[in-house]
């Protein structure tokens, strides 16, 4: 079993980066290959809004996007991979322009005849097999954890029409003042995280 670590702060040793880390020890302690993309890292053009990956080459799993980037290497490693931890702050009510390129150029797992009525729909359904889980950081506290949302729908549209379940998701507030306590506290949460990612992933798995 493969889980992949989408990480979209800017800073790649900040707090969303150690709570991935900490999900994907957790994946890999119960037997996941894990592999963790600072997204900042990678060279993710903007999407055009050209439609093209959409329209064209129904048959592919993954339409062809006219951008050469990083993109379509991260997209075909994202359709063989079983689960998803997908982390992000909240940059000013949503999530930063990092992640959001990102879920942009993940269109091409999408399709779409021209001129049909409604959104896209997924290539590649996952009969909800494939399982993710979301983190988001913040500095307002725990209390005001429903300024998270938007970042948690964001995060969470695609794996809806992919027929993939979102598993746990965990708002970690008050960020600038987390004490060691608390640092423990959410590192051996997000580590659990993993843990049932991986179990859930199983368990579905068995049920077929
Ligand atoms: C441009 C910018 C916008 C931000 N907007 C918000 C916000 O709307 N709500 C909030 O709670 N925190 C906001 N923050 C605080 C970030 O969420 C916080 O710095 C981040 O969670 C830290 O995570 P990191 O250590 O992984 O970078 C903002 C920070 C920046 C730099």
């Amino acid at each position: 079993m493969r889980i992949l670590g989408f990480m979209g702060s800017p800073r790649t040793r900040g707090l969303c980066a150690q709570f991935t880390e900490s999900a994907l020890k957790g994946a890999a302690s119960r037997g996941a290959e894990i592999k963790q993309f600072n997204l900042v890292k990678y060279t993710i053009k903007y999407c055009r809004g050209c439609y093209k990956c959409v329209y064209n080459n129904h048959e592919l799993p993954i339409g062809r996007c006219p951008l050469k980037d990083d993109m379509a290497t991260i997209l075909r490693e994202y359709l063989e991979a079983d689960g998803y931890i997908m982390a992000s702050p909240v940059y000013d009510f949503t999530v930063p322009a990092v992640m959001k390129a990102f879920i942009e150029r993940r269109f091409p797992m999408f399709y779409k005849t021209k001129g049909a009525r409604g959104i896209p729909d997924a290539r590649v359904k996952q009969h909800f097999k494939k399982k993710a889980s979301l983190i988001a950081t913040g500095s307002a506290g725990d209390e005001f954890a429903s300024i998270a949302e938007p970042c948690f729908e964001v995060m969470s549209g695609h794996f809806m029409i992919e027929e993939i379940d979102v598993v746990d998701q965990l708002y970690v507030g008050l960020i600038h003042n987390v004490d060691e306590e608390r640092y423990k506290a959410k590192m051996d949460e997000t580590y659990t995280m993993g843990v049932h990612l991986v179990e859930a992933i199983n368990e579905s798995r068995r049920e077929a």
